[in-house]
């Protein structure tokens, strides 16, 4: 860094806040380690796509026409997307808006809400970048108890301070994979202070069973300050696209307007979206596979006497004697990419996504022998 830089108060500040670390990308693993065959398990993409479908539209709007090409500005708003989304989800079309990612949309909402400062509540082992989406907009973070297996309301509702502008609720929560039920998602929206802006972060709500997961969008028309998030990285696999959408009252949504860039999401993540969120098969095959790898791998680690946490999202947290940090190392090696939990406060555990059965075979394969005596 120049060496008047840290002298600039803001730079200090942002100097302090932890940096996000990423799953470690494929090509990266094969460089470092001379290996030719690698199995990602590291970032909850979802193997089992893009659609064919989705990715002729992304071929189509490449090769371009007389209404779209590479050379021409997407839509700013993403309105034809922002439509395809209304429509599915039952709401109106200035009730969404687009992000470059969800992550976006959660900075976004962050640098609204902390324009003249304040503070998030955030419950302990939350998705990484409500902290820091918080710090880097210049808010405090207020972190709130919650264990592996339970998140708690009453103590959300406690930790609310006077300046508290956000809560920040993974739903289900990465990386501990819980979520609430019904009755108590009711009574944090209700109770929650009605100037206090309420962001469920539904990244893996596609994942659950329908028939019984309490979507906060439900809540939508009682409480204007409730922001509910899902991203096109997960269950509709278009990770490399970047993009999220909110959906969330007019006037919510016209303060993050005014803060969102005017071209923050491309034309080949807009036009993929639209196509895939309204492919509902393609999300009911996705989940079975996902369920169907999730009962193997329960299977799999009890033969290993190996703890789980977690019965939501693609993905797990399995819990062993081993520093989290090392079992990383040790796979790695092995050609498979998991993600350690350290930074989450969680020392021995990692957490794996699941992928095709050929995947978590060489998951097996390479963990095995490590866990010769048992997790
Ligand atoms: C809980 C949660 N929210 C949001 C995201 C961000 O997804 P994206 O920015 O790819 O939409 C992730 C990604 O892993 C996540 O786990």
């Amino acid at each position: 860094m120049h060496s008047g830089l840290p002298t600039i108060h803001g730079f200090k500040h942002l100097s302090r806040i932890p940096l996000y670390v990423p799953g470690k990308p494929i090509q990266e693993v094969q460089r470092e380690m001379g290996l030719t065959r690698i199995v990602k398990l590291a970032s909850n993409e979802n193997p089992w796509g893009p659609t064919e479908a989705v990715k002729a539209r992304v071929a189509a709007a490449i090769l371009g026409s007389d209404t779209e090409g590479l050379n021409l500005y997407p839509v700013s708003d993403g309105h034809y997307l922002r439509k395809a989304i209304a429509a599915r989800k039952g709401v109106a079309l200035d009730g969404v808006v687009l992000g470059n990612g969800s992550s976006e949309l959660l900075e976004l909402v962050a640098k609204a809400a902390f324009l003249d400062g304040g503070s998030a509540v955030i419950p302990r082992h939350s998705f990484a970048i409500y902290g820091i989406a918080t710090q880097t907009a210049g808010g405090r973070v207020l972190e709130s108890r919650a264990s592996t297996t339970e998140l708690d309301v009453d103590d959300i509702l406690r930790s609310v301070a006077e300046d508290t502008r956000l809560v920040y609720l993974g739903h289900p929560n990465n990386p501990t994979g819980i979520r609430l039920e019904q009755q108590a998602l009711e009574r944090l929206v209700r109770q929650l202070r009605e100037d206090i802006v309420l962001v469920v972060d539904q990244a893996y709500a596609e994942y659950e069973d329908p028939a019984d997961y309490p979507d906060a969008a439900a809540y939508l028309s009682e409480r204007p300050n409730l922001l509910v998030l899902h991203t096109f990285s997960k269950i509709h696999a278009l990770a490399a696209l970047r993009i999220g959408y909110g959906l969330g009252s007019k006037e919510l949504l016209g303060c993050i307007e005014r803060v969102r860039s005017p071209f923050n999401t491309n034309h080949l993540a807009q036009v993929a979206a639209e196509v895939a969120v309204q492919d509902l098969g393609f999300e009911a095959f996705s989940r079975q596979k996902n369920a169907d790898a999730r009962t193997a791998f329960a299977l799999e680690a009890e033969r290993h006497r190996c703890q789980l946490s977690g019965t939501s999202g693609n993905f797990v947290l399995l819990e062993s004697v081993f520093p989290a940090k090392d079992l990383f190392r040790e796979l790695l090696q092995r050609g498979v990419i998991v993600r350690p939990m350290h930074a989450y406060g969680l020392t021995n555990h990692v957490r794996v996504t699941y992928g095709k059965p050929e995947e978590m075979q060489a998951f097996w394969s390479a963990i095995g022998p490590l866990l010769d005596g048992g997790c």
